[in-house]
């Protein structure tokens, strides 16, 4: 199997993928490319030591491009979204699924809709529950809102992307227990290593559905 990867920063959870697929835990799979929106996206190092080949897609230029004002915005982001789905599908081979690793862009219909019309599954990591703390900075809220005595738990799940922020169908869930005085980096370290083995379990999950569909 194929998987692209899209990235926005350290890519400890591309790391976990490329470290899936050297070991028998991916079994078959293989990623050939590596997507970032961000140029100095760390992520993009460890692609390349692994001679896995990337692409930087800049939302800079298309910016430029349009007037800075809400409807500019809105035609450079789906001029950017499709342009990214015509290099995915330009890609070879074309990857089977798509799986966003700490990819920090919200894809719209522009992005996702070619791609689903060509079989391509796209799934992403977000740190929560399903229906909890959608969007950036997800651990530290769910930290601030331990710390209040509102939640006990938070957790790690891998979803099917659609067109809403972190709220497609969860593939797989990790909850994971809020510790009373822990500080926030003891919790992301700790979030962290979930994700790392979610994102496999996920892919894996996907994969053997692909196998089976
Ligand atoms: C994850 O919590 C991800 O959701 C967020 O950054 C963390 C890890 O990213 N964007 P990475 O895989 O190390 O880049």
């Amino acid at each position: 199997y194929h998987l692209t990867v899209l990235i926005s920063g350290n890519g400890s959870n591309l790391q976990a993928l490329i470290d899936a697929c050297a070991s028998s835990a991916l079994p078959n799979t293989r990623i050939t490319h590596v997507v970032s929106n961000r140029k100095a996206a760390f992520g993009l190092e460890r692609a390349a030591k692994a001679s896995i080949p990337t692409a930087y897609h800049n939302l800079v230029l298309y910016k430029k491009k349009h007037p800075q004002t809400p409807e500019g915005t809105l035609a450079a982001r789906t001029e950017y979204d499709a342009d990214l789905s015509k290099i995915i599908l330009a890609l070879d081979p074309r990857p089977d699924v798509i799986v966003c690793a700490g990819w920090m862009h919200i894809v719209t219909p522009a992005f996702l809709d070619p791609i689903a019309q060509a079989g391509i599954r796209v799934i992403n990591l977000h740190p929560a529950l399903p229906g909890e703390f959608a969007g950036a900075g997800a651990i530290e809220r769910a930290w601030e809102a331990g710390n209040k005595g509102d939640i006990k738990r938070t957790g790690v799940m891998i979803h099917e992307v659609i067109a809403e922020v972190d709220a497609g169908d969860a593939i797989v869930t990790e909850e994971v227990e809020l510790k009373e005085g822990e500080t926030l980096d003891e919790l992301e370290e700790r979030m962290h290593k979930v994700e790392h083995g979610l994102i496999v379990e996920g892919t894996k999950r996907v994969l053997e559905g692909i196998k089976k569909g």
